[in-house]
């Protein structure tokens, strides 16, 4: 073999510097390719109790783990030789359109996790075109939400409280300021046990304690922010400074049932959604109620341990509710490619929760678009993969759900 020097015309095309990008979010954002990347940023700069109360759920966890095995679990069926150089990711949801089969799901407490809370969110989704909905628990109030996306879907998720009056309070400003849909959450009789928020000694607002105070020290941004912001309080109800389960325990009413359901029913003028169902029985009760959507969820197992995989429960559901009944799902999302496996099997829709605040935590409304970038690139990369240019075309013939559990 013949050595040469290398000669400078040769080198000069190898030689690619770019110009280092000088924000530090943005650097973070950019370097984060999947909701998992973002979600080692989060727990960096996030204090350990807004952290945990946002990775955490119920118990043993068990349920947020299958959850997540179930999409790992699936097999994609590719269909090839289409041309796929164009996809549409656009759907109709209740009524509506969205430019991606998924919207950010209520979740509360939201500027615990960063400061600029469900106004990210919010801004986020209405410059996807994507869904926005806000919780009974958020902290930011209906009407600042639909002063930041005014344009775009807002939709309101409602606890009944044992408080009558002051729940159909909040609906009737969720109505007046146009929100186009309630999501009834019904999982929740009472909390459930969230662990780490005990062993966390989790109070909202966050307490300064000789730990807290040590956990903050390498996270001086999230304490910058939140000491120098409004101060954190819920948008929908009174200070509170016990734990959120005695919150959640003291607010919310065990009693509720399907009459409430058709009660509330004839109240609302937009679109119905439960969000809660866990069983193909009870999926047939509330469509039978005549509500618009009802969504397969168990809350991101942060309520009842070992609950059923709301994605198995997927195709059964959707044959027995029929086409009358939009079928939405959550829970354990962490890729675009689960959500295409959950539309391939009959989903109109899904909600994400914790891919949105491990965004949000990781950097604010740049990271909650950047989780949203993501998940679009995964599934439209996996739309393509498997040759299918629209939602509609995707089809249970794309996807085979492998079983782990097999009942006895
Ligand atoms: C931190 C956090 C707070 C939540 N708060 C609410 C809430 O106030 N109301 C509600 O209906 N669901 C709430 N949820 C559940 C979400 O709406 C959604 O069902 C769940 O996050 C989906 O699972 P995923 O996080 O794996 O995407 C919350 C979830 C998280 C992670």
């Amino acid at each position: 073999m013949n050595r040469q020097l290398p000669r400078p015309r040769d080198l000069r095309p190898l030689l690619r510097f770019q110009r280092p990008e000088l924000r530090p979010t943005r650097r973070r954002l950019a370097a984060a390719l999947t909701i998992e990347d973002l979600r080692q940023i989060a727990k960096r700069r996030t204090p350990k109790a807004a952290f945990d109360y946002t990775d955490g759920a119920a118990e043993a966890e068990l349920s947020l783990g299958r959850a997540r095995q179930a999409f790992a679990d699936i097999e994609f069926h590719p269909q090839v030789l289409r041309d796929v150089a164009e996809v549409d990711t656009a759907v109709t949801v209740l009524g509506g359109r969205s430019a991606l089969p998924f919207g950010i799901a209520p979740t509360g407490f939201t500027r615990m996790m960063q400061t600029e809370g469900e106004r990210a969110g919010a801004g986020a989704a209405a410059a996807a075109g994507i869904p926005f909905a806000l919780s009974t628990m958020g902290t930011t109030s209906i009407e600042d939400v639909a002063a930041v996306n005014p344009d775009g879907r807002n939709w309101f998720q409602l606890y009944m409280w044992k408080d009558r009056d002051r729940s159909m309070a909040l609906v009737e400003r969720a109505a007046r300021a146009g929100f186009d849909t309630l999501l009834i959450t019904v999982d929740v009789p009472v909390a459930g046990a969230r662990l780490r928020d005990v062993r966390n000694g989790m109070t909202i607002p966050p307490r300064l304690t000789p730990a807290t105070i040590l956990n903050a020290l390498p996270r001086p941004a999230w304490w910058f922010n939140f000491l120098t912001t409004e101060p954190l309080a819920f948008a929908t109800l009174d200070r509170w400074s016990g734990t959120v389960a005695e919150l959640l325990d003291t607010m919310f009413d065990p009693t509720v049932n399907y009459d409430d359901l058709a009660w509330i029913k004839q109240q609302w003028p937009g679109k119905l959604v439960v969000k809660g169902i866990q069983s193909v029985d009870d999926a047939r009760r509330v469509a039978d109620l005549g509500v618009d959507g009802l969504i397969l969820s168990n809350h991101g197992g942060r309520q009842l341990d070992r609950a059923p995989v709301p994605f198995h429960l997927l195709p059964e559901v959707v044959a027995a509710v029929g086409q009358d009944t939009e079928v939405l799902l959550d829970t354990g999302i962490m890729n675009g490619a689960d959500i295409v496996a959950a539309c391939a099997l009959g989903a109109r829709f899904t909600l994400v929760g914790r891919a949105y605040l491990y965004g949000l935590m990781a950097g604010g409304r740049a990271g909650v678009d950047r989780a949203i970038e993501i998940l679009s690139s995964q599934l439209q990369r996996t739309m393509r993969l498997l040759g299918a240019r629209t939602i509609a075309e995707l089809n249970p013939e794309h996807v085979t759900q492998l079983r782990r559990y097999v009942p006895r």
